[in-house]
């Protein structure tokens, strides 16, 4: 645990790709007041190059023990999160995952469920729900400003993702490397903002198509 001396909390990045490299920066440019960036962890030592003067692991479980955390941010494909959050709740430390926690409900309650302190912090990265465009609806609807909701369409549009997006990483949009598709992957977010601002669903009724028919063959 950290020294008497040090009072930022001391964070451990595991996977360092897009996203882990993304928290890393933030961390170093002081954008997270009272947070430390103390080390991180990625299987591939290359991921790692540009973090000259932060300790570096190549195996999670060694950083856990050795690098002196408060917390970890996990961040690498979905299938590592239930087991490296896991394993970083048992060494006793709060707990950060990014979306998607897991990919099976039932690794998602095992997670979840995990003992942990009562000072233990274990949460989901849900960014979305700093969009100012949302925080502003929420602040709405927990005020009644718009009254009792009954109903609500929610349509997104505009998160296409091209396919330079699915050749990043050889794990996208892979049963082996995902376990699943948009649903797991962009969806999670939808899904949160959705319970976030409106509460659970009373009933959900779904409907699956593949692309527009109509262009399907061309004309
Ligand atoms: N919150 C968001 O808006 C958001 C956005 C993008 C991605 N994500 C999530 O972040 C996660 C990572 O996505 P990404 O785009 O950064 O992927 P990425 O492929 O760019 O990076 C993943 C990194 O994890 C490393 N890794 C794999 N297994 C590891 C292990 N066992 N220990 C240590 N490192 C390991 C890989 O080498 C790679 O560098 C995904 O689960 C994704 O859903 C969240």
């Amino acid at each position: 645990m950290k020294s008497a001396n040090d009072k930022n909390v001391r964070i451990g990045i595991v996977g360092i790709g897009n996203m882990g490299t993304g928290h890393a920066k933030l961390f170093l440019e002081n954008k997270v007041p009272g947070a430390m960036l103390a080390a991180i962890c990625d299987i591939n030592p290359d991921k790692m190059k540009s973090f000259a003067d932060v300790p570096k692991y190549t195996d999670s479980d060694t950083m856990l023990r050795e690098a002196k955390l408060d917390a970890v941010v996990v961040a690498t494909p979905h299938y590592g999160h239930t087991t490296i959050g896991i394993a970083a709740l048992k060494a006793g430390l709060h707990v950060l995952v990014e979306k998607p926690i897991s990919v099976h409900k039932a690794d998602a309650q095992r997670l979840i469920d995990t003992k942990r302190t009562k000072k233990q912090v274990f949460a989901a990265m849900f960014n979305q729900r700093t969009d100012p465009r949302y925080r502003w609806l929420k602040q709405h609807i927990d005020s009644g400003d718009f009254g009792r909701i009954n109903r609500i369409n929610w349509i997104i549009t505009d998160w296409f993702r091209s396919q330079a997006y699915y050749d990043h990483g050889d794990w996208r949009a892979t049963w082996e490397g995902e376990g699943g598709g948009v649903l797991l992957n962009q969806c999670p977010h939808q899904l949160d903002l959705m319970q976030w601002l409106f509460g659970m669903p009373v009933a959900v009724r779904a409907f699956c198509q593949r692309a527009l028919p109509r262009y399907r063959g061309g004309r």
